[in-house]
């Protein structure tokens, strides 16, 4: 174990040597903090659900350019899955999600469990309007903005978290945890980290070990249709017949469309023409079992 130096030798030297502190309980992570905040250490929160890839690695990185400690949260939420969605399969990864972190250098993981993060009598939820309300992923998955809404609140709190990041993989998301905090005047800034792919194009997503082998070599084509669709409507082609072509590619390729639509950046809004921009595409589409989402910038 080496202690000396900043925080920038100090994760060096230790992501070598040493996996994450694990956390299940409260009263220990409260400890923990207490001793942190004492140096006066800034503390970078990155929530996930676990089955780590490297977009998460991504949102790790770029906390510990803005924090001295940074926590991965691990945590299934169960508040944000329908009861016909996939909690019980959701792919949990955890011995390997550890040595990915220790490779990073990340200080901390909580992992909470369901019990201590929703214990017997739990009655509050936190239920976003704006941005959550807009008819994307909401139309489709009722309760998940509550849900997410909900437990990241507790996370910030619980990991009286500086900074937090998200990624833009969650486009919808992002803006919908953005929106909270400025509503809830919680402390935590969040930074907004860009989708990391794979070389094909296909954003990384724990779900995308769903896929068969035909579908993998399938799913890239969503962010080609997204690419296809912002280079029309960039080169001035209405918007409504850029998506539709889009859609019917989708569909072409084997899709079952969700949405594929265009939407003002900030706030999320419908748009009819690229001069209400800045444009975002957001899709999402199902291949088989799996629900895939993307978005890009036009
Ligand atoms: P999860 O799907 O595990 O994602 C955790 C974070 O990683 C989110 O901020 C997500 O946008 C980001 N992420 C996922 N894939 C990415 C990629 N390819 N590139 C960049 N970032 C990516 O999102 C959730 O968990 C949950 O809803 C959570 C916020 C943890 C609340 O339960």
């Amino acid at each position: 174990m080496c202690w000396v130096g900043n925080a920038m030798t100090r994760r060096f030297v230790s992501s070598k040597l040493r996996r994450p502190q694990i956390i299940h309980s409260l009263p220990t992570l409260a400890r923990t903090l207490v001793r942190w905040r004492a140096r006066r250490e800034r503390i970078g929160l990155v929530p996930t659900m676990g089955a780590l890839h490297d977009g998460h690695l991504a949102l790790v990185k770029r906390a510990q350019r803005r924090a001295d400690r940074v926590i991965v949260s691990i945590f299934v939420n169960p508040t944000q899955f329908a009861p016909t969605e996939d909690l019980k399969t959701y792919p949990r990864t955890f011995d390997a999600d550890i040595a990915a972190l220790a490779r990073v250098g990340a200080d901390l993981v909580w992992a909470p469990s369901a019990e201590t993060m929703y214990p017997q009598g739990f009655a509050t939820r936190v239920v976003p309007e704006g941005p959550a309300t807009v008819g994307l992923e909401d139309a489709f998955r009722p309760h998940f903005f509550a849900g997410v809404a909900t437990v990241v609140a507790k996370l910030f709190v619980q990991c009286d978290a500086d900074i937090a990041a998200f990624g833009e993989k969650d486009y919808q998301q992002l803006k919908v945890v953005t929106q909270m905090v400025r509503d809830l005047d919680l402390k935590t800034r969040i930074v907004a980290v860009p989708t990391v792919r794979e070389r094909d194009g296909l954003a990384l997503s724990s779900r995308n070990a769903y896929l068969s082998a035909a579908e993998r070599a399938t799913a890239p084509t969503l962010h080609r249709v997204l690419l296809a669709c912002a280079d029309k409507i960039a080169a001035g082609h209405a918007i409504p017949g850029a998506l539709a072509g889009g859609r019917a590619a989708l569909t072409e390729a084997g899709f079952a469309v969700d949405y594929l639509d265009a939407r003002n950046a900030d706030t999320l809004a419908p748009v009819q023409s690229a001069k209400e921009g800045p444009l975002r595409l957001l899709v999402a589409a199902r291949l088989g079992k799996t629900r895939l989402i993307d978005n890009i910038a036009v």
